[in-house]
């Protein structure tokens, strides 16, 4: 489904240069639970980026659903990240003006998909992840690990292929994190959701049913369990 091909990414600080990614090939298979681990600076965020088609790679290609990614103008990656891809964040990100419903249903809003079926799928959602009472919430009115899950919502409410999420465990103490992350497998399992995640986190690479390794942009080690 996805297939990184020799990957490099180059950034240019200055006169100097950053070779954040040396040649990076992977696939990954529908439905994967996938954990990208390394240290900082490895090029985790670079290779989700890339993915995540929010960036391009310097040489090399990126092929999801056989479609090269590289070959697409920039709206036609814009409709497709909207198509096929969900996006969470290490922040959050949520919009704090808007409730807990409205951050999940905003993607569907724009859509026009009818009042009816966007309530039902919103409050769907939100009870999958654990938040059924408290959709008329506002973020600052949520602990940090239900704003991750508004946020993990938020990503699935338009049922991607694809949910990428870059340190979604980072600003949660280890307790919110591991439970954000059995969230994430309980969703991977049901919806079959291909999930493609970074993390330092030794408890939260555990969890994950491939881990891939990154050192200085290149892979060193990739298992399934
Ligand atoms: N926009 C940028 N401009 C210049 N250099 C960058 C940029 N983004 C990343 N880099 C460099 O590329 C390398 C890989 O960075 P990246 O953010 O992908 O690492 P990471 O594995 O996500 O690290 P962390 O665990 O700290 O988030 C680092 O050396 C970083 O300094
Ligand atoms: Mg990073």
């Amino acid at each position: 489904m996805i297939k990184v091909d020799n990957v490099t990414k180059k950034y240019h600080v200055g006169t100097l240069d950053v070779n954040a990614l040396r040649g990076v090939s992977l696939e990954i298979g529908e439905g994967e639970f996938l954990s990208i681990a390394g240290p900082s600076g490895s090029g985790k965020t670079t290779l989700l980026n890339l993915i995540g088609c929010l960036d391009v790679s310097t040489t090399g290609e990126i092929y999801i659903n056989d479609v090269a990614v590289s070959k697409k103008n920039k709206d036609e990656l814009a409709l497709f990240r909207r198509e096929n891809l969900g996006f969470v964040f290490q922040t959050f990100n949520l919009i704090p003006v808007l409730t807990a419903f409205e951050n999940v249903s905003f993607a569907l809003s724009l859509l026009n998909v009818d009042g009816k079926e966007l309530k039902e799928r919103t409050m769907k959602l939100l009870a999958e992840v654990g938040l059924e009472t408290m959709e008329h919430r506002f973020p600052r009115e949520l602990s940090g690990g239900q704003q991750q899950r508004v946020a993990i919502a938020r990503a699935l409410i338009k049922e991607p292929q694809i949910v990428l999420a870059d340190e979604p465990t980072a600003n949660l103490d280890s307790t919110t994190g591991s439970e954000i992350l059995k969230l994430m497998q309980e969703l991977n399992r049901k919806h079959n959701t291909t999930f493609i995640f970074s993390t330092h986190d030794k408890m939260v690479m555990d969890l994950a049913k491939r881990l891939v390794l990154l050192h200085d942009g290149e892979i060193t080690s990739d298992k399934r369990r």
